[in-house]
């Protein structure tokens, strides 16, 4: 076996982007000895590519608002199948949050009387955003990394996490690990691990995500025996770059919607008019002048169709594409420049206007983005109890992107930088409750650490296999094209095929050189998490034979009433074996369902 190098500690958070910081502050706080370790630097993690806002019901530019409501919208952008209770804390424990976040130091935009101000989004009646311009995330990570500075957390930066361990009593005891830089092994020992990893967006060719987000978090809590729930559900942002190609998928924040920009095919028309759905039809405006005096003075109720959640949106441009009425190359036109003032654009978007006139050489002040849809975020994950963040797995807590549950069938945007702040807090609480708890030393047998190490290994021995980057390349380009924004059986099913001839040929991996700065063998040990989840996301979406939120079947247009009872929870044995139940959704107390049946504002 290798040497490697250990560490132990009372609470081990992996991930350290907006979650995993979090959670490790609360722990921290706590007084348990509390580490961090990120795959990349800290202050790098994808949060910081979060652009529009937090959302959360503080009321200080619609006084009308509040938790009820945004727990409401929460819901049905979920298309009700999100955990009510996880709806419920995030609504009504957002607002502390954001202000905890300012007592820290983070610098907000404000109102003309000196409050945070708050900005209009898809899916939230009311704006609700606390953002700074367009770089919001960059903002709550430089917030959170000087706090997790200043109460003395551990930090281990480009450590890339392989397996988690447990003891014989089933309960996660380590994880293990090497250094990117020197491939040197490395374990992590502790009573209570915090999984906080992200997204599994870099499965698919054209994704907003980062280079980080391989879904290794979701992959080894699966490995571990964790309940996966509901990971058919990936969502699609409406409006990435689409060109030039080498920048293609890159965020274009829905913020600039919120801020008054409108989506044009091209024809010149303003497409959405024609795609509100039922559902969202009593508060959408239905005509451009309705739609602009929304914009313009709010004195008009119905939100203009360009805020309808992302799913709906995503889908509408996807069908103008394909109905020929696309933009040049394949999206169709954001236009924000003939709406408001070049001064306005940027003052409120300068990360949107810096992108564009950088990556592709266009004055958005000046004319429009050609923007279409880019994998975006993953609903779905590692299944949690609601009030702790507790896993199926003793030892085992997940916060953020990497767990599921809270956003249901689809998430609204915003919604994800409140959720890493309400729900790392709780996942920070529980895991120092468990630790205090636990008792004897974590430990894990020789034998499968020495597994581990093997594994990671192997592609190094192996000459003349499979290169990584092609299995990447396949891997993305079958994800793609087959499990991608509308799906049917016989696409998802030939994706299985595909999955397993991937599979077979990361049997036969091989990398050159050594383990020292080797981004071939740093990118031969994703791959299994990568495949992983893709198998997760394929065969939730192969069952799920119906369309809901950001899962659209072609061959299963409609929602199925019996479907939306159900969470689809998936397993990965021993033997590496997938099964996979339908659960029913947990019940909504009689007191919450009222909202839904009354005028909730
Ligand atoms: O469009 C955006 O700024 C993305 C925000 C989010 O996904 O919550």
């Amino acid at each position: 076996m290798p040497d490697y190098e250990s560490h132990d500690f009372d609470v081990i958070v992996i991930g350290a982007g907006g979650a995993g910081l979090r959670a490790a502050i609360e722990a921290q706080e706590r007084g348990l000895r509390t580490a961090l370790v990120c795959k990349s630097l800290l202050g790098k993690a994808h949060t910081v590519m979060a652009e529009g806002g937090a959302a959360a019901a503080m009321g200080n530019v619609w006084p009308e608002d509040n938790w009820k409501v945004h727990f409401r919208d929460t819901m049905r952008g979920g298309k009700m199948l999100n955990n009510w209770r996880m709806a419920q804390l995030h609504a009504q424990e957002a607002p502390d949050r954001i202000y905890e976040l300012e007592r820290w130091g983070a610098l907000f935009d404000r109102t003309a009387d000196g409050r945070i101000l708050q900005r209009d989004f898809g899916g939230h009646r009311y704006a609700r955003l606390a953002h700074v311009g367009d770089r919001t995330g960059l903002e709550l990570i430089r917030t959170l990394q000087q706090r997790a500075v200043a109460v003395g957390i551990e930090v281990f930066m480009e450590c890339k996490v392989l397996r988690l361990l447990k003891d014989s009593e089933g309960r996660v005891s380590a994880a293990v690990g090497y250094w990117r830089p020197s491939g040197e092994f490395v374990i992590f020992t502790a009573k209570a691990f915090v999984l906080a990893t992200g997204s599994i967006g870099k499965s698919w060719q054209y994704t907003s995500n980062s280079w980080e987000s391989t879904g290794d978090g979701h992959a080894m809590a699966a490995w571990a025996g964790a309940d996966m729930i509901d990971m058919e559900f990936v969502q699609f942002h409406p409006t990435g770059m689409v060109w030039p190609l080498s920048v293609r998928g890159i965020l274009v924040t829905e913020g600039v919607r919120g801020d008054g920009g409108v989506l044009r095919n091209s024809e010149g028309k303003r497409f959405m008019f024609d795609y509100i759905p039922p559902m969202f039809a009593a508060e959408t405006a239905d005509t451009e002048e309705e739609g602009d005096r929304w914009y313009d003075d709010h004195t008009n109720n119905r939100r203009p169709p360009e805020l309808l959640p992302r799913d709906e949106v995503a889908r509408s441009i996807n069908s103008e594409v394909k109905g020929g009425r696309g933009s040049p190359h394949g999206g169709v036109f954001l236009d924000i420049a003939s709406r408001r003032s070049a001064e306005y654009i940027r003052r409120r978007l300068p990360s949107m206007y810096h992108q564009f006139k950088e990556l592709a050489g266009v004055d958005i002040t000046a004319v429009p983005m050609e923007v279409g849809p880019t994998c975006h975020y993953a609903m779905g994950g590692i299944r949690v109890e609601a009030d702790t963040e507790a896993s199926t797995v003793p030892g085992l807590f997940a916060a953020g992107e990497c767990s599921g549950g809270m956003h249901g069938a689809n998430r609204l945007g915003g919604n994800s930088l409140s959720d890493l702040l309400v729900f790392g807090r709780r996942a920070g609480i529980a895991a120092s409750d468990f630790a205090e708890g636990r008792t004897g030393a974590p430990a894990v047998a020789d034998g499968e650490i020495a597994a581990v190490f093997a594994e990671a290994t192997a592609p190094l021995e192996r000459s003349d296999g499979e290169s990584p980057y092609d299995i990447q390349r396949d891997l993305q380009e079958t994800m793609q094209r087959l499990v991608g924004i509308i799906r049917t059986e016989s696409e998802l099913t030939e994706a299985l095929v595909e999955l397993d001839k991937l599979e077979e040929r990361c049997k036969v991996l091989s990398v050159s050189g050594p383990r020292t700065y080797n981004p071939g063998w740093n990118l031969a040990t994703d791959l299994p998490a990568m495949l992983t989840v893709s198998r997760l996301t394929t065969k939730g979406a192969i069952v799920r034979r119906e369309s809901r939120g950001g899962h659209t079947r072609d061959d299963y247009p409609l929602p199925d009433p019996e479907l939306g009872t159900v969470n689809l929870v998936q397993r990965v044995t021993t033997d590496g074996q997938y099964t996979l139940d339908p659960e029913p959704l947990p019940q909504m107390p009689a007191e919450l369902r009222t909202l839904f049946e009354e005028d909730a504002h």
